[in-house]
């Protein structure tokens, strides 16, 4: 069994992350600020948790200490919050990056990072791959960009074994719906238990390729029990291309008077997203995705059963 830091891990991917990993026997060490985390997401029976930011450098160094693998989860998410305060966008997830890739130059620990979609910004290309041109569009991406960059070049100058995955809207249990930069699917499904209309930016036609958190979570368990080290990033979506449309037409089979208001654009929103998968198959073989509608089932299940245990959380300050 190894010992494993995940820090951002009172968020939602990082959260469930925690309790898979340490499920299957490994030590776990959490680092994060509770800046949009909750500190009821951690279970620290479970892991060994330090509330520390992570542009905090030496201390960030000292509570990652001698793990041997580091799932880089934390950053300040959110494109319209970046928009907002681009400073501490970078702050956090560039120079944060940096300061993980320190530790880790140290310490030799692998470091697997959560990238993210958007740096294909203005690249209207569809499906995506990992060889085409990107072009943030927003402080988030370039920021995402930037802590690839750091990644691939720690890889290459110190030999730190990477793992660079980038995520495309990922969705499922413990995701939070209740604050203004909550992502679409909780904030939905959440208006909808309460009989509130959902809003749609734009005409609803743009697409996303939801990607289940379990299908993330079985990727960061097959980078451990492999090790699977790669020297670019690597695309972690199955190619669906869902519009918000379709979306809505699901929830309505959990929500059948669901009530939707369409309102303008939003700044910095990218119209489709899809991945063209054959890497993430090629890496991964053995990872199968969930279907989507189940996949949606399954969280208007739990939000519906355990949504109060991460709604009604503090406030995300810009
Ligand atoms: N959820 C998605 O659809 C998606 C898509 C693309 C990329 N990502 C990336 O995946 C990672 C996890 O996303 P998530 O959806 O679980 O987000 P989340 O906001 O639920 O989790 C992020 C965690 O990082 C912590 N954090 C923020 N700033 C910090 C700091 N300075 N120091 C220490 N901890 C800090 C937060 O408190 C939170 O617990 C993020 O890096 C995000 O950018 C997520």
């Amino acid at each position: 069994m190894a010992h494993i830091a995940v820090t951002g891990g009172a968020g939602f991917i990082g959260s469930n992350l925690v309790v898979a990993l340490a499920e299957k026997g490994h030590k776990v060490t959490v680092v994060d600020d509770l800046s949009t985390g909750l500190l009821s997401n951690i279970d620290q029976n479970l892991c060994d948790f330090h509330e520390i930011s992570l542009v905090d450098r030496v201390g960030l160094a000292k509570a990652l200490g001698s793990a041997e693998f580091v799932f880089h989860l934390a950053a300040r998410g959110s494109v319209p919050r970046s928009l907002k305060n681009p400073i501490a966008t970078h702050d956090v997830n560039a120079t944060g990056t940096l300061n993980v890739l320190e530790a880790a130059r140290e310490s030799g620990a692998h470091v697997i990072f959560s990238s993210s979609s958007s740096v294909y910004g203005r690249n209207g290309v569809l499906p995506k791959d990992e060889t085409m041109w990107l072009a943030p569009m927003t402080p988030y991406a370039a920021s995402k960009l930037a802590a690839e960059g750091y990644m691939q070049a720690y890889g290459s100058a110190y030999n730190v074994p990477i793992t660079l995955l980038r995520f495309f809207n990922v969705f499922g249990p413990r995701q939070r719906p209740d604050h203004e930069y909550a992502a679409v699917l909780p904030k939905w499904i959440w208006k909808a238990m309460r009989n509130e209309p959902i809003e749609v930016f734009g005409d609803g036609s743009q697409t996303r390729d939801f990607t289940y958190v379990r299908t993330v979570l079985d990727v960061c368990m097959d980078v451990i029990d492999r090790r699977v080290t790669h020297e670019g990033a690597v695309n972690l979506a199955f190619g669906n291309r869902i519009s918000l449309l379709e979306t809505i037409e699901m929830m309505k089979k959990h929500f059948p008077n669901l009530d939707v208001k369409f309102v303008p654009t939003r700044a910095g929103d990218v119209k489709d997203s899809q991945n063209s998968p054959g890497l993430l198959k090629q890496l991964f073989p053995d990872v199968k995705p969930m279907e989507f509608e189940q996949a949606l089932a399954e969280t208007v299940n739990w939000l519906k059963e355990y949504g109060d245990t991460v709604a009604n959380g503090p406030s995300v300050s810009d």
